[in-house]
């Protein structure tokens, strides 16, 4: 019989010593003390035999709508193997892996360690070294490749050097992670100053701090900014952790801080043939107040409408967003020599650009876009080949 429906393996952190039957659940005690009570209903839920998950595709057939609420087991025991087994009223057995039950325990402590083990971002400012990694190691090195990607999710920004100067190499290493997310400006857009324009991104002017996209509902998760030639004067490169400005905001200015995470603000790119328009606030909100992300682009905004009493506290506290980008404290500069490439978490980290002089030389990047969600499953595959590497629940 299977014990787990997954594609890794559990370690046991600790062996079940007991598993007592109580009313609607079976008490769980482990080697280190800790008890978890599990539901009937849930261990039903969660069998993981081959009748109810599809040894294929590891997904379940069985629904829990067919068995009923009150379902109770005749017996429940631990194997040689350690394992606990649910032999059910109805007949059915059900076999849970140790370590597997324990990285799903929903007792109290549990709960509160799988919270304190999720990632949380490592907020950064104008001192930041930034995790910096080599083209040919990533391309042929799962560790760095994971190593790279964790510093993606968790500080948002990362330099690689070495990248071959042909047009389209960022495209190699962005397939790395997964399939690109084109976009109307491509699967690739190519950032030169151009006479028809469709974006300021793509004039020599001075680019403000911005995420990219913020006119779509999803904005892309991944932007990779890859130096093909920068010879003229100017057009460095500023980043700042959003994240960090954010709190910073809700600490030094918590008004400002409201009216940014309450009001939604509209984006707008108007092409010949396209427009592109999302309504959202500039600080996205989790559940538990926590930021999420960041959604800003100057020369994209629409006019502001909400109720006058708000317009000017919207005011003060989109000007104060943005004084706040400029301040030196937070922002971390370079200017990218050809083979360098930029990648960072464009729903986080905001990017800029200063002016450049085309008179004095040329300048060529070319960016492309990935979904977090890509990166997310990407680390997550890794990680079943690595589990030291952490859990990135
Ligand atoms: C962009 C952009 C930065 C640069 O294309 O969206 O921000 O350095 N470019 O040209
Ligand atoms: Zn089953
Ligand atoms: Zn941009």
């Amino acid at each position: 019989m299977d014990a787990i429906a997954d594609y890794r393996t559990y370690a046991v952190i600790s062996p079940i010593t007991a598993a007592v039957m109580k009313g609607a659940h079976v008490d769980v005690t482990w080697g280190d003390g800790r008890l978890s009570p599990y539901h009937y209903i849930w261990l039903r839920d969660n069998c993981p035999c081959s009748e109810c998950v599809y040894g294929v595709t590891r997904e379940q057939v069985f629904e829990i709508a067919d068995a009923p609420m009150e379902i109770k087991a005749s017996k429940v025991s631990v194997t040689e193997g350690g394992s606990l087994l649910v032999e059910w009223d109805q007949g059915h057995t059900s076999q849970y892996d140790a370590g597997w039950l324990r990285a799903h325990a929903y007792d109290e402590v549990s709960l509160a360690e799988q919270a304190a083990e999720r990632p949380k971002p490592h907020r950064w400012n104008a001192t930041l070294a930034v995790p910096t990694f080599g083209y040919d190691a990533i391309m042929q090195d799962d560790e760095v490749l994971l190593a790279w990607l964790l510093a993606l999710r968790d500080t948002g920004l990362s330099l690689v050097n070495g990248v071959p100067v042909e047009p389209g190499s960022l495209k190699l290493v962005a397939n790395r992670i997964s399939f690109i997310r084109e976009s109307n400006f491509g699967v690739l857009f190519n950032v030169q100053s151009k006479a028809e324009a469709d974006s300021n991104a793509y004039t020599t002017f001075n680019l403000p701090l911005h995420t990219d996209l913020p006119t779509r509902e999803l904005q892309p998760g991944l932007q990779f900014l890859h130096c093909l030639i920068n010879n003229a004067v100017g057009g460095s490169s500023t980043f700042v952790d959003g994240f960090e400005i954010a709190e910073a905001l809700r600490l030094e200015d918590p008004e400002a801080f409201a009216a940014l995470s309450e009001t939604r603000v509209e984006f707008r790119n108007k092409g010949r043939t396209s427009d592109y328009r999302c309504r959202a606030p500039i600080i996205a909100l989790n559940e538990a107040g926590e930021v999420t992300e960041i959604r800003m682009a100057n020369f994209l905004r629409g006019p502001f409408s909400t109720p006058v009493e708000r317009m000017l506290p919207l005011y003060r506290a989109y000007r104060r967003f943005i004084e706040m980008t400029r301040e030196a404290r937070f922002r971390y500069r370079h200017r990218l020599e050809a083979g360098q490439m930029w990648c960072f978490d464009n729903r986080r980290a905001l990017h800029a650009r200063d002016e450049f002089d085309p008179t004095t030389g040329e300048r060529h990047f070319q960016g492309c876009y990935i979904d977090r969600d890509e990166l997310l499953s990407r680390i997550l595959v890794l990680q079943r080949l690595a589990p030291e590497s952490g859990r990135g629940s």
